[in-house]
């Protein structure tokens, strides 16, 4: 949420008050009992109405909290309403929900169909953009969409990708010039099948200044046998 409002020029108390309704969205859902949250099958309709009272739920939770802004009240109560007026707890439609809103919508979609649960495994990140953009048209804001799949990039931060040289390397940030150019850090070699000592690569830059690679593809950590995640922080 906060990379995303950075990416469209938020700032200061707007920037943490978003980052903070990110954190924050989701604490209804501690009034939902655990087997309904983890079931790992399809809702009944009674169930699914429990996980609806979750947003409603988090803002009374909230409106009791001290020190808890409009802004994170408006993201709790509103990051499941769709632009066509089909969501919940309000029903809110078009200029209604707040921009604010919208984008959490966007961003929580986005979490929930990369990340793995209990009754999913999670949409590889150019696929799930792929899938938010065929359901934009009713749910989303698309000029907001397509400014979050530029924020996220084709090689989303924490992905894994294969270089021509062999190596891997974790997507570390975005390059603003190109999408197909992002800073990594290689850590294992698909030549000897082992680790390398991690090492900062600038795709954006030229062999001799820290570049010189290219991309050949996104890779699933689970075939490597690698965990990306571990490289995304250390400084190398
Ligand atoms: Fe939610």
């Amino acid at each position: 949420m906060i990379a995303f409002g950075r990416s469209l020029g938020l700032t200061g108390d707007e920037l943490r008050q978003g980052g903070i309704g990110g954190l924050l969205h989701d604490i209804g859902k501690m009034k939902v009992p655990d087997e309904v949250l983890n079931k790992p099958g399809r809702l009944t309709d009674a169930e699914f109405d429990l996980i609806k009272q979750h947003p409603g739920d988090g803002h009374s939770v909230l409106l009791e909290t001290d020190g808890i802004g409009p802004v994170p009240l408006d993201i709790t109560r509103h990051h499941h309403e769709r632009l066509d007026g089909s969501g919940y707890p309000d029903k809110l439609a078009g200029d209604a929900i707040s921009s604010m809103a919208r984008m959490a919508a966007i961003v929580d979609v986005y979490d929930a169909i990369t990340a793995d649960r209990c009754y999913h495994k999670g949409l590889p990140a150019a696929e799930a953009l792929r899938k938010m953009w065929e359901w934009s048209t009713n749910h989303f804001d698309q000029k907001l969409l397509q400014a979050f799949m530029r924020c996220v990039g084709i090689y989303p931060v924490g992905s894994l990708v294969r270089l021509e040289s062999g190596r891997l390397g974790v997507v570390i940030e975005q390059n603003d010039n190109s999408l197909l150019t992002p800073r990594l850090r290689v850590f294992f070699s698909t030549k000897s099948n082992g680790y390398i000592k991690p090492e900062v690569v600038d795709l954006g830059r030229k062999l001799g200044s820290g570049g010189g690679d290219r991309i050949v593809s996104a890779e699933v950590p689970d075939k490597w046998g690698v965990d990306p995640q571990r490289f995304l922080l250390v400084d190398a």
